[in-house]
């Protein structure tokens, strides 16, 4: 982990400019699997605009530590795909970071390759549930075993090759993307058909780049069907879109500020993952945006203006299509002139921190009024932040949710643990001081011409 940053983000400017690619990062979910299925392809793969990051180094690290070479030369990464069966049994517990999607992908190839191995990573890691991958791999026939508490550090034992998982056919208590993907993956290695039904309809990367790779994928509303292609997965060539994701914090960046105009390029606009770019134009959002098709994946420019928002109500599907969206959504709540509500979110609180107490905790404590309930949050609106400190409680959608909220707020905004911002955004600093936006980190000004308030 980097060492502690405290930034001070101050009003007063608006944002203008062109942000793109390496400053925007590639798309965090898109560059986890392509490494993954990389690592198992028959072959050289090449992803261009990886998200090189805290979230997907520990997985490079972990794919080489299993006996596959990877080159990166800026964010292009070639990496030698050693096979289904190809990976070694590492020598010591693969570390995954403060990363999820790490660990349950991870799981999914291992399950696949049928090697012998353990998977761990930070304190963070290890409060995040697993019994959802772990319940539905050992249906599969996979020799795993969670911590007792179904958390990591998991533990898959070696696979014979003469001994297939079993396609199974499986309903997903939560709709959950990183689970969905495990089991595809995992499915590479069985006998037969994988059913997978979901209650929502989580983001489809998976889908669409194993379809790429050669393997059958059938989609029919929130039902996956996976059969694995008998002679395993062709290489990939591919150019990662900006994460949608990471954009989110610079579109509500510009609403939300005075005399902001900004254009984002080339950001992945796949319809699982662009929740709240429906919801925000609802609210009255000034964005104009198209889209043409890139590697089997929605592609776009957006152009965002300053606006009046007013409040909205999100339920149901759409919570599944912004699930990383909120903390900054609540940002742009609190600056509408009517009232919010969010409902059926309480996987919000299995993410990096509990995401629904500590989000209503930290803009409580910065000036703006939310009420948090059991399954989401409330607010009234018209209480922007007045400004203040606030902290990042370990989660990189906080730091920078609360960041962008100092841009309007009356006074600075302090955040500590802005460090994380480096786990999925490394440039974001970057990329709000190239737009004009006052920015300090650890007491040293960056701006081009900072604030005398
Ligand atoms: C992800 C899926 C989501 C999301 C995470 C990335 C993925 O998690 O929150 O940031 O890449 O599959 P869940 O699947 O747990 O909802």
């Amino acid at each position: 982990m980097d060492k502690p940053v405290e930034v001070k983000v101050s009003p007063g400017s608006s944002l203008r400019g062109d942000i793109r690619s390496p400053l925007l990062p590639g798309d965090k979910s898109i560059s986890h699997r392509a490494i993954v299925l990389g690592a198992l392809a028959n072959g050289d793969s090449v992803v261009e605009n990886l998200l090189v990051a805290g979230v997907t180094r520990p997985l490079l690290a972990a794919v080489a530590a299993l006996g596959v070479n990877w080159k990166l030369e800026g964010t292009k990464l070639r990496i030698q795909g050693v096979g289904m069966r190809g990976f070694k049994s590492p020598a010591v517990a693969l570390d995954c970071g403060n990363s999820a999607t790490t660990i349950r992908l991870l799981a999914g190839a291992l399950a696949a390759a049928g090697v012998q191995a353990t998977l761990d990573g930070t304190a963070g890691l290890r409060r995040r549930p697993m019994d959802r991958i772990v319940t539905p791999l050992q249906q599969m026939g996979v020799p795993i075993q969670a911590a007792p508490n179904h958390t990591a550090p998991l533990v898959l034992s070696a696979r014979p090759a003469e001994q297939p998982l079993n396609g199974i056919e499986y309903t997903l208590p939560v709709a959950s993307a990183q689970v969905k993907s495990c089991l595809l993956i995992a499915g590479l290695g069985a006998e037969g058909t994988l059913t997978i039904h979901e209650p929502g309809p989580s983001r489809d990367h998976t889908e669409r780049m194993l379809s790429s790779m050669g393997a059958q994928v059938a989609v029919e509303g929130n039902t996956v069907r996976l059969t694995p292609p008998p002679d395993g997965l062709q290489p990939l060539n591919l150019v990662v879109p900006g994460d949608f994701s990471a954009a989110a914090f610079l579109i509500v960046a510009a609403l939300i500020t005075p005399g902001s105009e900004i254009m984002l390029r080339s950001i992945g606009l796949n319809p699982t993952r662009t929740g709240l770019l429906d919801v925000l134009l609802e609210m009255g959002a000034d964005i104009v945006f198209s889209s043409r098709e890139q590697n089997g994946e929605q592609v776009g420019d957006l152009r965002v203006r300053h606006s009046r928002l007013h409040g909205a109500e999100v339920s149901g599907d759409l919570v599944v299509r912004m699930i990383d969206e909120f903390p900054i959504f609540a940002v742009a709540a609190a600056f509408a002139n009517s009232p919010t509500l969010v409902r059926n979110a309480e996987e919000l609180r299995y993410k990096e921190s509990d995401r629904i107490s500590a989000l209503c905790q930290e803009l409580r404590s910065v000036g703006v009024e939310i009420e948090e309930t059991p399954d989401g949050f409330r607010l009234p609106g018209k209480t922007p932040p007045s400004g203040g400190r606030a902290d990042a409680h370990g989660d990189h959608r906080l730091a920078m949710s609360m960041a962008v909220a100092g841009l309007a707020s009356q006074r600075p905004m302090h955040v500590t643990g802005a460090e994380m911002t480096g786990e999925s955004f490394p440039g974001f600093l970057d990329a709000l001081q190239k737009l004009g936006a006052y920015v300090a980190t650890n007491g040293h000004s960056a701006a081009a011409h900072p604030p005398t308030a």
